[in-house]
């Protein structure tokens, strides 16, 4: 069943997914690959890697994009404070955006969305800022629409997002503790009315106590039907 339209999203557990164009471009978000969750053989599963999106400065989303930015000659897409910080990591090809703005990957479009949270990234004790936190609409060029909202909490402008951008398909954090727990984000889906629904950013470690069974339990009968919880390593299409 093509629910996603010719596009393919695999999740490799935590905020780590690759989305597939119906053209064949690959898109890593967040690829913290070597999370404990990820499937062993995740980066023997990537023979090909386009572009790939950070949404803020915390190590469990830049996670292990130098190292595939310089093994996949990928693009690496952040805020302008992040793909500075990539370029100084050795990344050859950076692109920095920011809120509100959108960048043209050949016929795929990226659109830079806020998110609530933080982004610091720590050098030893050293902190480094990396401006604000963000999450990415992704267009493809069939019209389907991803949103990855990054790590956050709830806000108002949300809704907004969601009456803009119309997302057909939502990657959403349901841990808990640093991101939406359950309840928050079972009221975020009602702010932004996506027609499918995949959770992410729990039970990567303990503290992320949030679970899929407490997140169908509290959306309503109109968006249960809607979410497709998947095992890391797995795609859903
Ligand atoms: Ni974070
Ligand atoms: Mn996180």
């Amino acid at each position: 069943m093509a629910r996603f339209n010719g596009v393919k999203v695999t999740w490799y557990g935590h905020s780590a997914f690759k989305l597939e164009s119906p053209h064949g471009k690959v898109i890593l978000i967040d690829p913290w690959i070597s999370n404990p969750e990820a499937p062993k053989n995740a980066r023997e599963m990537l023979d090909r890697v386009d572009l790939i999106l950070v949404t803020h400065g915390h190590g469990d989303h830049i996670g292990d994009a130098v190292s595939l930015a310089k093994e996949f000659d990928a693009t690496c897409v952040g805020i302008y404070e992040i793909a500075n910080y990539l370029s100084s990591k050795g990344v050859k090809n950076t692109l920095g955006m920011n809120i509100g703005g959108n960048y043209n990957f050949g016929d795929i479009k990226i659109s830079m969305v806020e998110a609530s949270h933080s982004s610091t990234a720590y050098e030893g004790n050293t902190p480094v800022p990396l401006g604000n936190p963000v999450g990415f609409v992704i267009t493809f060029e069939n019209g389907f629409k991803v949103y990855h909202m990054g790590d956050t909490g709830l806000f108002g402008g949300l809704s907004v997002i969601g009456e803009f951008y119309r997302p057909d398909l939502i990657l959403i954090p349901i841990g808990d503790l640093f991101t939406l727990g359950p309840e928050e984000a079972a009221y975020a889906v009602k702010l932004i009315r996506p027609e499918y629904i995949i959770p992410m950013h729990y039970k990567t470690f303990p503290p992320l106590t949030g679970t899929p069974e407490k997140f169908l339990e509290l959306l309503g009968k109109e968006y249960k039907d809607k979410v497709i919880v998947l095992k890391p390593g797995e795609t859903a299409e």
